[in-house]
């Protein structure tokens, strides 16, 4: 009987911390990758393992070391964490404590009244069934992945410290809370005695809306770290819609990112942006890293990827994350009124 030959076993680059900047998340001892990835998307039954391992290996092959995954990424909801936990059993098996994985609780996961948001019953049990699936015994970031405006703060993050103080998990996080909701979920996990490590909001070029809420100026007083989800936009500040939507792009797949947020305005925006880029030297993607990452408030930016030469491209913004003042009032022009592209508004407008 002729055997397959057995694929070569990863062994990760040896170079892979010499070029990657790690920044100390708020006033914690962690540091992470300026540039980490994030298993949204390119991560369900929908996408081949191999993509997903490439697109693993690569990333830590560059020195992105944290991995962000949520109980609902798919899909189907959980198969991201599953395809993940093949990954950490083969080729990342021995990697773990080089490793940040964080997971998250609060959209829906399973039907009936205890399969989403805040309440005890459901983070804890949905943060066992991310365990169960990655094959892991903690994970170093558990989230609550949305406010949830009928269940009491304390709950949910007692909730939170519980999984902390159980083993569950290394440090805790909240994701699209607003100013107001991060002050009173810092506070409550102070007095349990489980700082609140890091907040995950959306932030980008187009979408500003941490800065009018003043959440990086409450994030930075109280020493709570920051990672900037879709600081990409989805895609958009990219250069792969400049002149047409590709096959197979994101905005094909009628998922998260739609035929209106390619507006022609969006489009003139993204031209001119591209072309700050290109004096810069960077691709527009890099120039929207490195904007996001400037003057370090922000700890690490939260990429997808869809394609190994994305990665590539996108760990190189770390080369140049310094900016003219010229150059920023030149991209505070074009950014967008963010109600447009935020889909996760909603969240952080409950009170
Ligand atoms: N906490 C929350 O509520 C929340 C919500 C959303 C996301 N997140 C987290 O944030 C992560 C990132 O979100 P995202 O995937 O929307 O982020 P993003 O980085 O803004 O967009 C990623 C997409 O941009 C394109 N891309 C990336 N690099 C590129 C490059 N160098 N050149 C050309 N195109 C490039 C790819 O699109 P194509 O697929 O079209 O190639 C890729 O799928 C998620 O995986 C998740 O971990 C959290």
């Amino acid at each position: 009987m002729i055997r397959p030959a057995p694929t070569p076993r990863y062994s990760p680059a040896d170079s892979r911390y010499e070029k990657m900047a790690y920044r100390r998340c708020g006033r914690s001892g962690l540091r992470l990758p300026a540039i980490s990835l994030g298993l949204w998307h390119n991560f369900g039954g929908d996408t081949p393992h191999e993509l997903k391992r490439d697109l693993c290996r690569s990333a830590f092959d560059h020195g992105i070391t944290h991995f962000d995954l949520a109980n609902n990424y798919g899909p189907p909801p959980g198969s991201a964490e599953e395809a993940f936990g093949e990954i950490l059993a083969t080729d990342f098996a021995g990697y773990r404590d080089e490793l940040v994985i964080s997971s998250k609780a609060g959209y829906l996961m399973w039907p009936g009244p205890y399969g989403e948001f805040g309440a005890r019953k459901y983070v804890i049990a949905s943060c066992d069934q991310s365990l169960k699936r990655m094959g892991l015994d903690y994970v170093d970031i558990f989230y609550s992945h949305r406010f949830d405006p009928d269940t009491p703060l304390e709950e949910t993050m007692g909730a939170l410290d519980h999984i902390v103080r159980s083993g569950r998990a290394q440090y805790v996080g909240i994701s699209s809370y607003n100013t107001e909701r991060t002050k009173d979920a810092v506070a409550i996990l102070n007095d349990l005695g489980t700082p609140c490590l890091i907040h995950q909001p959306s932030y980008n070029i187009l979408n500003r809306w941490v800065e009018r809420d003043g959440l990086l100026d409450t994030l930075e007083e109280l020493g709570v770290g920051s990672i900037a989800f879709t600081p990409l936009a989805q895609g958009l500040l990219t250069g792969k819609y400049l002149n047409g939507i590709p096959d197979g792009s994101r905005a094909t797949q009628g998922k998260s990112l739609l035929p209106h947020h390619l507006s022609d305005d969006v489009i003139e925006r993204l031209k001119a942006l591209n072309a700050i880029a290109e004096a810069r030297g960077q691709t527009l993607a890099q120039m929207a890293l490195a904007w996001v990452l400037r003057g370090e408030r922000v700890t690490t930016a939260l990429i997808g990827a869809s394609k190994v030469s994305q990665i590539e491209d996108c760990v190189a913004a770390v080369g140049n994350l310094e900016f003219t003042q010229d150059e920023l009032t030149a991209i505070d022009a074009r950014a967008l009124d963010d109600n447009l592209i935020n889909l996760w508004a909603r969240s952080s407008e409950e009170v």
